[in-house]
């Protein structure tokens, strides 16, 4: 099963989904945690070029494509073995990110995204996206709030951007309804822990 977090910056999904990991393992399922853009060295490589906050000239289309290679090798050196060897996947971020991301927010256009990370990742979806939900003011104040978090180059749009991100994300969970599960992270954390346990167990027990 594979299982990606999506939602606007600061929306707490990586906390969020520590019990629900605990609890699993527990049950005896195997789980990879990672993230995106990352999680094996060479897509970590690619990261850092994306994320560089001194990396200010970098092209629409060139973003939107290295975080598609990036996906790439992370597919074929994590996500693939692991799935086949009948692990839990749980990603931080997956093509969902790049739709709302470049697609929404930058203007380049959902279903062109859609295209070059179809062709990236040959098809492969997640069972279920997590999609955090919350207000890019509550969102961006939290991580200013949290000196260990290092900013990044996305961080440093403007709220209109942040405001676009989430709509985006809004309307992809509408486009594909049975793969997404809206949680209100907005809420206390241990509700929103909560809801994303009780979120994974029901598509687990399908
Ligand atoms: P994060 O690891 O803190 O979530 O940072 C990753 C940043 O990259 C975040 O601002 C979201 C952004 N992003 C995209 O714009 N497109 C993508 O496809 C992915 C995976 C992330």
């Amino acid at each position: 099963m594979f299982i990606t977090l999506e939602g606007p910056e600061g929306s707490g999904k990586t906390t969020a989904v520590e019990a629900a990991v605990k609890k699993l393992q527990e049950m005896g399922y195997e789980i990879v945690r990672t993230r995106e853009p990352g999680g094996t060295p060479i897509s970590e490589q690619i990261r850092n070029v994306i994320l560089d906050k001194e990396n200010t000239a970098m092209d629409g289309r060139t973003e939107a494509l290295l975080y598609a290679a990036s996906r790439r090798q992370h597919l074929v050196e994590k996500v693939w073995p692991a799935l086949k060897e009948g692990k839990i996947v749980i990603c931080d971020r997956y093509l969902d990110s790049s739709l709302a991301y470049q697609g929404g927010a930058r203007g380049l256009g959902i279903d062109e995204i859609l295209n070059i990370n179809l062709f990236a990742t040959e098809n492969t979806w997640p069972d279920l996206t997590l999609l955090f939900d919350i207000k890019p003011e509550i969102g961006l104040a939290r991580i200013s709030a949290n000196a260990n978090r290092e900013v990044n180059r996305l961080d440093l749009e403007k709220l209109d951007f942040h405001n676009k991100v989430r709509e985006s994300f809004l309307q992809l969970a509408k486009r594909w309804p049975e793969r997404f599960v809206i949680i209100d992270a907005s809420l206390d954390r241990e509700t929103v822990a909560k809801n994303t346990m009780e979120a994974i167990l029901s598509r687990l027990c399908k």
